[in-house]
C-alpha cells in the first residue's frame, strides 16, 4: 500500500495524494517510439537545460520553414522574451504549404464528424486533405483581405467546432492578422467585452451551432454583442464593422445590410491564390482570453515562431505522432488545447487531426467510442472531467465498440485522479496504451510537463517529468526550492519559445500576475509537489481561479456578475470538490435589504451569470446568507467558505473572524 509521503511545506500547500503504482513502458511501444529510452530522454533533456539557446536554435532551424533566417535565438528582457530575432516565417506555410509538394498533400489533414441529428440520424462527415485545406485557407484569407483585414488587425472568431474554425484561424495566420477565438459557450456580453478589449475589426461567426440537438444562437449573440452600450451610451464593440456568417444550421437570423456577409457568398469574389505574409518571428499570432484572479479576463497573446516550434515538437514527441496515426483531440477550438493540439501542432507535423462537433453523450453515451471505431482513432487526447463522466455512464458503452486501434491516450486540463486514470487505462486503453498526463496552460502555449510514451514510467495522477528545455521547480514563499515531497508553488525558471508574450494591452498586469509572486521567474498559479523520483504532482490552482470541468473560471468574475444583479448585495464564490467536474462553483450570496430569498431567485441568478459571462460559468449551487465571514479588515474568508461549501467541519484559525456567528448560521443554512 502507498505509504504517506507528505511533508509540510513553508507555503502551507500540502499534497495528500499517495499513489505508489508505477507502470513501466512496454518494450514494444518503446522500440517504435520517436524517443526510445529514458536514458535518451535524460541525455537530451540535460543538453537542453545546459544550453537552452543552442538547443532551441538548432531545432528552430531544423523544424521550421524560414523566409529569412533568424540572427539571434533569444533576446530576454524580463519579463518580455523575443525568440528567433530577425527571422521571418509564416505559421500557415509551416502547417500547409510545406506539405504541398510531398505525398502528404493528398492525406487527410482534418477529419470532421458533425453532431448527429436529434432523431438519431448520423452526423455529417467531411474530410479535408492538406491540399484542400490549403485552398480553403487561401480563399478565406482573400475574403479577409477584401474586407480590409491586414497584418496586425484583430479578428474575433465565434464558431462551432467545424472545419471553418480551423480555416479561419489559418487564414488569419496566413495574412498576419491576429485571431481571438471565443468559445461558443460564452455570452453576448463576453463577446462584446473581448471585441472591445482587443479592438477586433471583423467577426467570424455562424448562424448557429448544434449542441445536443439544440441550436446555439451564435449570430444572435453577435448581434446582441454589437448592440451593447457602455455607461456613456457608446457601442462597446464599435471597432467591429463587418461580420462574416457561416451557414451551418439554416436557422432564421437577421443579416444587417452592409455589415453582415455570408461566408459562401464572399467566396464567390475571390481566388485561391494568396501569397503568405512574411512575418517576423515575434508577430502576434493569437489572443486567447482566460480567467484570472481579478474580474476581467486576460487576453493572453502568443506570437509566431516560438509558439509554432513548441506546439510542433510537443505534438511529435508527447503524442509520438506518426504518419499513419489518426489523432483525436476532443477539445474545442475555443480553448488553448484546441489551438495547440487540434490545429497548429498536428498540422505542423503533417498529421491527421480529427474534430468532433458535439457532446460526448449525444445522442448516446457511446458517441466517442463510436467515433474511435469508425475512423480507427489511434491517439485520443481528452480531459479528466470527460473520463469521470464516462466512468459514471458505465463500461457497457465503450465495451460495445472495438477500440483496438487506440495505441496512446492523453489527458489534460486538471489533475487526473488515480481512479479515473486506472479506468482510462484499463477500459479504454485495454491495459496496453500508455497515458500521457500533460500539464500546461494557456500561458505556456505548449505542453510543459508530461511523460514521453514508451519512455517514462507512469504513475497514475502525476504529469511526471518536464519536456525538453523546460525547467519547472517547486518553491516556497521566498522562491527557494523546497525539499522533495514538500508542497509549494510551481514556477518555471527560464523563458521558453512558446511562452506567452504578454497580456494584450496591459503590460503591467502581465508583470504583476506572473513575474512578481516569485521574483525573476514565471509563476504558474499552481500548487505542486515533486516526489522522490523528481515526478511532478500538480495539486491545483492556488490563486482564486477554479478549474470546473477543465475550464478555468475566475471566482472574481462570477462574483462581479452576481453583484451586477439588482437584488444582490454581496457575493463570494468558492469551489467544492465535485465527483464529475473536479470542482463545482458554490456562490454565497447576501441580498439587498427588503429582498427575500425566494427559491426562484436562485434560477434567476444562475441565468444572470449565464447572460453576463456564459453558461460555462453558472454556479452549481447558490446559497443565500445573511452575512459572509470576514476578517476584521473586511476581507472575505474564502478558506472558511470552502469548508462550509464542502460540508466539512470548519477548522483552522478563525481568530481573525469578525463575527463567528455568521459561520454557524452558514453551516446551518447549508444543511
Ligand atoms: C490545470 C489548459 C493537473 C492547471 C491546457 C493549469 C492541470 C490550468 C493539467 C491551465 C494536468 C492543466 N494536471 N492540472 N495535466 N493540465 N491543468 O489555461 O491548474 O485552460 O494551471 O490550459 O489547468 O488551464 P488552461
Amino acid at each position: 500500500m502507498p505509504k504517506p509521503s507528505v511533508a509540510p511545506a513553508a507555503t502551507g500547500i500540502t499534497s495528500i495524494l499517495n499513489e505508489s503504482r508505477v507502470f513501466k513502458p512496454s518494450k514494444d511501444f518503446a522500440e517504435r517510439a520517436h524517443i526510445k529510452s529514458l536514458a535518451a530522454y535524460k541525455k537530451l533533456y540535460a543538453e537542453s537545460i545546459k544550453d537552452p539557446e543552442k538547443f532551441w536554435g538548432r531545432l528552430a532551424n531544423q523544424e521550421l520553414v524560414w523566409f529569412t533566417p533568424f540572427k539571434k535565438v533569444l533576446q530576454w528582457k524580463e519579463p518580455v522574451a523575443k525568440w528567433f530575432v530577425g527571422g521571418r516565417t509564416n505559421v500557415a506555410v509551416n502547417c500547409l504549404d510545406r506539405w504541398l509538394d510531398t505525398p502528404i498533400a493528398n492525406k487527410a489533414a482534418l477529419i470532421w464528424e458533425g453532431e448527429p441529428a436529434s432523431d438519431g440520424r448520423p452526423g455529417e462527415e467531411r474530410i479535408l486533405t492538406y491540399k484542400q485545406l490549403h485552398r480553403e485557407v487561401c480563399r478565406f484569407a482573400n475574403v479577409l483581405k477584401r474586407h480590409g483585414v491586414g497584418k496586425g488587425d484583430r479578428v474575433l472568431i465565434y464558431l462551432p467546432l467545424v472545419p471553418e474554425a480551423a480555416i479561419a484561424m489559418l487564414a488569419c495566420a496566413r495574412i498576419g492578422a491576429v485571431h481571438s477565438v471565443v468559445f461558443g459557450g460564452f455570452s453576448a456580453q463576453s463577446v462584446a467585452d473581448r471585441i472591445a478589449d482587443c479592438g477586433a475589426k471583423l467577426v467570424v461567426t455562424a448562424d448557429g451551432g448544434y449542441r445536443r440537438g439544440a441550436i446555439v444562437q451564435l449570430k444572435k449573440n453577435v448581434d446582441d454583442a454589437l448592440n451593447l452600450r457602455d455607461a456613456q451610451g457608446k457601442a462597446l464593440a464599435a471597432s467591429a464593422t463587418a461580420v462574416i456568417v457561416l451557414r451551418r444550421c439554416y436557422n432564421d437570423i437577421h443579416m444587417q445590410e452592409g455589415r453582415d456577409f455570408w461566408w459562401h457568398r464572399e467566396l464567390e469574389y475571390v481566388t485561391a491564390d494568396c501569397p503568405p505574409a512574411k512575418l517576423e518571428s515575434e508577430a502576434p499570432l493569437f489572443i486567447l482570453y482566460t480567467s484570472g484572479s481579478t474580474g476581467k479576463p486576460k487576453g493572453i497573446f502568443h506570437t509566431t515562431a516560438g509558439y509554432l516550434l513548441g506546439t510542433k515538437l510537443t505534438s511529435r514527441y508527447v503524442f509520438d505522432l506518426k504518419p499513419e496515426d489518426v489523432y483525436w483531440c476532443t477539445a474545442d477550438v475555443g480553448w488553448v488545447t484546441g489551438h495547440s493540439y487540434l490545429v497548429y501542432g498536428p498540422l505542423a507535423n503533417g498529421a491527421t487531426s480529427l474534430m468532433y462537433e458535439g457532446a460526448p453523450n449525444w445522442p448516446e453515451p457511446d458517441r466517442f467510442w463510436r467515433i474511435v471505431e469508425k475512423f480507427g482513432v489511434t491517439i485520443l487526447y481528452t480531459a479528466p472531467t470527460a473520463i469521470r463522466a464516462f466512468m459514471k455512464w458505465g463500461d457497457e458503452w465503450p465495451k460495445k465498440h472495438n477500440l483496438r486501434s487506440l495505441r496512446l491516450l492523453g489527458s489534460v486540463g486538471e489533475p487526473i485522479n488515480p481512479e479515473a486514470w486506472m479506468w482510462y487505462h484499463e477500459v479504454i486503453g485495454g491495459g496496453r496504451c500508455p497515458i500521457v498526463d500533460t500539464w500546461w496552460q494557456t500561458e505556456t502555449g505548449a505542453i510543459m510537463i508530461s511523460p514521453l510514451p514508451g519512455v517514462t514510467p507512469l504513475k497514475p495522477g502525476s504529469a511526471t517529468l518536464p519536456f525538453f528545455g523546460i525547467q519547472p521547480e517547486v518553491v516556497d514563499e521566498q522562491g527557494v526550492e523546497v525539499p522533495r515531497n514538500a508542497g509549494g508553488k510551481l514556477i518555471i525558471r527560464k523563458p521558453w519559445p512558446s511562452m506567452l508574450r504578454g497580456v494584450w494591452g496591459d503590460p503591467e498586469r502581465f508583470k504583476q500576475t506572473y513575474w512578481t509572486e516569485v521574483p525573476h521567474t514565471y509563476f504558474t498559479g499552481d500548487g505542486c509537489r515533486q516526489d522522490q523520483d523528481g515526478y511532478f504532482w500538480i495539486v491545483g490552482r492556488i490563486d482564486d481561479v477554479l478549474n470546473v470541468a477543465g475550464h478555468r473560471i475566475g471566482t472574481a468574475e462570477v462574483e462581479s456578475a452576481l453583484v451586477s444583479h439588482p437584488s444582490v448585495a454581496e457575493a463570494a464564490v468558492v469551489g467544492r470538490p465535485d465527483e464529475l467536474k473536479g470542482q463545482a462553483l458554490v456562490a454565497f450570496v447576501t441580498l439587498k435589504s427588503g429582498i427575500h430569498a425566494k427559491p426562484e431567485l436562485r434560477d434567476e441568478l444562475r441565468q444572470h451569470v449565464a447572460k453576463e459571462i456564459g453558461p460555462v460559468a453558472k454556479p452549481d449551487d447558490i446559497r443565500f446568507a445573511e452575512g459572509l465571514p470576514k476578517t476584521r479588515s473586511g476581507k472575505i474568508m474564502r478558506r472558511l467558505l470552502k469548508q462550509v461549501a464542502a460540508g466539512v467541519e470548519v477548522k483552522g484559525d478563525t481568530t481573525t473572524l469578525e463575527d463567528f456567528n455568521v459561520l454557524t448560521r452558514l453551516a446551518q443554512a447549508s444543511e
